[in-house]
């Protein structure tokens, strides 16, 4: 049961989230309509610096050439006792993708779209920032506001921004972000506890033989038929080195070699992707792919090159901080709108904070039950419902408040 000091305060955050509502949605239009690729948010921003500014909040010294870090201070802390930091996190780049959606804002910019809702991550956690600013009397600590930049493009935004010092010197005790998916009903949100998002790492392969003559086989070092023997050896890494019940996916997904057909090329270049769950089996299938495309290509007489590109690590959900989330969100949104989500093979570079820094990360729900079945992240038809923003801002900030008030209900 909520008590009366509680309910009060969701219903304010709602009364607020409900009126900034088409503010936010404009300010989501607009980010759409003029989208940035990772590393280049110079525009996007300038325009979070100028929204933040008009309610009272400076940024912080830039920790990267984009993103923008700001604090927002409450005063509902006691004066004695330590102060705590909450941060909530928006990524903000757009896709090398063209636009497909019809709707009257679409992407201003060729070949570049918002097509993974960064767009709206942002002008959601600008309501946040908005909500929070008019309830200061009641946070009773202080919220960092992390607009983090290239989230979408390897190394990524958050890695630097941490080894900027980003944690060390706001000191946050917890970290919160969301990501839109359309499996998801809008209104809704899903989460999971411990591991949510897989490793992905990248993987490549070249195999170096003697080409010759197709008809003259013996003569040469057939780099072809090596890596089908390489590709179905690799298979034995998922369905024989990694447990039963932990998730593991190895993908060979390009092929590329020989250009006729009585010529037995010299080459053949290959590339995949890995995801694990955990980092020590991730460890371990490292050490075993590299082993078994030596080895098989040794069997073959041919060369291998072996290239494993670390990608984003595992994104472990701690658990004590899920429940927080999970409980705040069945008392904002109500027990109907919360689900438990299972793990996704997708990747997120928010990974990094939550190897350093207890939080969450939830998949908020933006699906209507119409939408068309283009409607996927990374689509050129992805198109979110901007009624979720409501949702989104609505629960970052009750969240916000109800983790400095001590996690527990006021
Ligand atoms: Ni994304």
């Amino acid at each position: 049961m909520h008590n009366e000091a509680f309910s009060t305060i969701a219903a304010r955050v709602l009364e607020a989230a409900s009126k900034l509502y088409p503010e936010v949605a404009a300010l989501r239009r607009h980010l759409h309509q003029y989208p940035e690729l990772s590393y280049q948010e110079f525009k996007t921003t300038a325009f979070i610096k100028e929204y933040l500014a008009q309610l009272g909040i400076e940024a912080e010294p830039p920790l990267m050439e984009t993103g923008v870090v700001a604090l927002l201070r409450g005063e509902g802390a006691a004066l004695s006792g330590e102060r705590r930091t909450v941060a909530l996190r928006a990524d903000i780049d757009a896709l090398p993708l063209q636009e497909e959606n019809r709707h009257g804002f679409c992407s201003t910019v060729d070949g570049c779209m918002h097509a993974c809702g960064h767009d709206m991550h942002t002008a959601m956690l600008l309501g946040a920032a908005a909500v929070l600013s008019g309830m200061k009397a009641e946070l009773k600590g202080d919220v960092l506001l992390v607009f983090q930049p290239a989230e979408e493009k390897a190394p990524g935004g958050a890695r630097p921004m941490i080894e900027a010092g980003l944690l060390k010197k706001y000191k946050p005790s917890a970290i919160f972000a969301q990501h839109c998916f359309s499996s998801v009903r809008s209104g809704s949100v899903a989460m999971c506890k411990g591991g949510f998002m897989a490793a992905a790492d990248e993987l490549y392969i070249t195999i170096h033989g003697q080409g010759g003559h197709a008809s003259s086989p013996h003569k040469t070092r057939d780099p072809i038929l090596a890596s089908a023997h390489i590709i179905t050896a690799l298979q034995h890494l998922v369905s024989r080195v990694a447990p039963p019940h932990e998730p593991a996916v190895l993908s060979i997904a390009s092929i590329n070699g020989g250009h006729a057909t009585n010529i037995i090329p010299g080459k053949v270049a290959m590339m995949g992707t890995m995801r694990t769950m955990n980092e020590e089996l991730r460890a371990l299938l490292h050490e075993k792919f590299e082993k078994t495309v030596r080895q098989v290509a040794a069997a073959f007489d041919v060369e291998a090159d072996v290239e494993i590109r670390s990608g984003y690590p595992v994104l472990y959900n701690d658990p004590a901080m899920t429940d927080l989330a999970w409980d705040a969100a069945k008392e904002y949104l109500g027990d109907e709108k919360v689900h438990p989500s299972a793990p996704l093979m997708t990747a997120e570079d928010f990974a990094y904070y939550l190897r350093e820094c207890p939080g969450s990360f939830w998949q908020l729900g933006t699906g209507l039950e119409d939408t068309a079945r283009g409607n996927l992240l990374h689509s050129p038809t992805f198109d979110p419902d901007e009624h979720a923003l409501e949702t989104g801002m609505g629960l970052m900030s009750y969240l916000a408040l109800r983790y400095l008030a001590g996690g527990r209900e006021l």
